[in-house]
């Protein structure tokens, strides 16, 4: 197959970095001359924009809140008194927003600081600027994130999405076959970053990448500043004014994280890498294993993905997939967007020379799901482990 043959780019090299430690940003190759210092500046202004959403949030949402009130004593005065709950229920509310915010300027704090070959400066005298309803939702989502990925709430979602990639990375590389140490696994698209901690907790090389800077400011915080078990709260659920069984519903809390991330095993060898999955892997013949969970629906190109993973895995390299195919782009305008049915993935994959080795094309799953809520979206997944023919070492 003529795209699995083709010649890889010679990428930058990039090292582990385990956690703990300030994570590498990766980028566009540099161009010539002004173009790298201008790609510099571009990437400084995404760097300012993104952390001035995580302060703007409480505005953002104190907005939203007053708003409820004024339409609640736009009700004619009867009409008011016979719910007496539902003002003091929004000052309840205020103090969450107030809460999470806090949560939020913590989390920014030593930001600038977060990438080992990167220093950013801050904004112009921390003023605070609005923030676009897109940054403000992605906000929103990054803290629904904090429940799938490090609370005791999102345990089952957990176990419907990592275990059985974790099931399968263990019965491919058994620690009576292999030295675990050696084995090295990549976590594409690895949100904050739990997925890729399990996998290196079990003694394997892992190595997470992230491309958005919510998940990497967020993941940066849990990894590297949070030890102690349950001792943060957060609450996700109050950006939801609809499908509230009962009003308490909204302000529950969340804690976090339900496990020390810095219990890993001394020898353990975990780190994260930021930047484009495709701009920063290219190094041919590297991985034993690649693991997407809910990430190759993300892609412009899904074609693309499929072949920087060919090419980036060993021969004899599996790659675990989970997710559905809830294509990023589809709805943004002037955004390439190839939408391809999981059946057409196969064909290609299979032209490309992997072998199937697991297929399931029902697993059941929820993503960053609100248990309480009285809509629920649920995933019907497809889940395959494909092999780079080749001998593996
Ligand atoms: C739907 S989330 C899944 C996160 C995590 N894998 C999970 O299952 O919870 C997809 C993640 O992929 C990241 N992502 C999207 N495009 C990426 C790219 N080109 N390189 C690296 N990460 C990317 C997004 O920022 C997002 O965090």
């Amino acid at each position: 197959m003529a795209a699995a043959a083709a010649a890889c780019a010679l990428s930058r090299k990039r090292q582990l970095q385990p956690a703990g430690k300030a994570m590498r940003r990766g980028g566009r190759r540099s161009g010539p001359g002004g173009e790298a210092e201008e790609e510099e500046e571009l990437e400084r202004e995404h760097f300012r924009r993104i952390i001035n959403a995580f302060r703007y949030y409480g505005i953002n949402m104190h907005e939203r809140v007053n708003r409820a009130e004024r339409q609640f004593r736009s009700l004619p005065a009867i009409q008011q008194k016979l719910l007496p709950q539902f003002l003091p229920h929004l000052d309840k509310i205020r103090k969450c927003i107030d809460h999470n915010q806090g949560i939020l300027q913590t989390v920014v704090n030593d930001c600038t600081h977060m990438f080992e070959n990167k220093e950013y400066g801050d904004d112009e005298n921390g003023k605070i600027t609005p923030a676009s309803t897109f940054d403000m939702d992605k906000l929103k989502s990054t803290l629904k994130q904090f429940v799938r990925d490090w609370s005791e709430t999102g345990k089952p979602e957990r176990d419907s999405c990592y275990q059985p990639i974790i099931n399968e990375i263990v019965k491919n590389f058994p620690k009576d076959r292999w030295d675990l140490s050696k084995v090295n696994i990549l976590v594409p698209g690895a949100g904050l970053g739990r997925l890729a901690w399990e996998i290196a907790m079990l003694g394997y090389t892992c190595q997470g990448n992230e491309w958005s800077l919510f998940m990497l400011f967020s993941s940066n915080f849990v990894l590297n500043r949070c030890s102690e078990t349950n001792s943060y709260k957060l609450y996700p659920w109050i950006h939801q004014f609809s499908n509230n069984k009962r009003s308490a519903d909204q302000i529950q809390p969340v804690y976090f994280p339900d496990v020390d991330p810095h219990s890993l095993p001394p020898d353990a060898n975990f780190s994260m890498t930021a930047g484009d999955f495709q701009e920063i892997y290219s190094e041919c013949n590297i991985w034993d294993c690649i693991a997407t969970c809910f990430f190759i629906d993300t892609a412009h190109n899904v074609i693309d993905y499929i072949d920087t993973i060919w090419k980036i895995l060993k021969p004899g390299g599996i790659w675990i997939n989970l997710g559905p195919l809830l294509y990023h782009f589809e709805n943004l305008a002037n955004e390439l967007s190839i939408e391809l049915s999981y059946e057409d993935i196969k064909s290609v994959i299979l032209q490309y020379g992997f072998h199937i080795e697991v297929e399931n094309e029902s697993v059941l799953t929820t993503y960053t799901v609100n248990e309480l809520s009285m809509m629920k979206y649920y995933y019907e997944c497809v889940m395959f482990v494909v092999r780079k023919p080749g001998s593996s070492v």
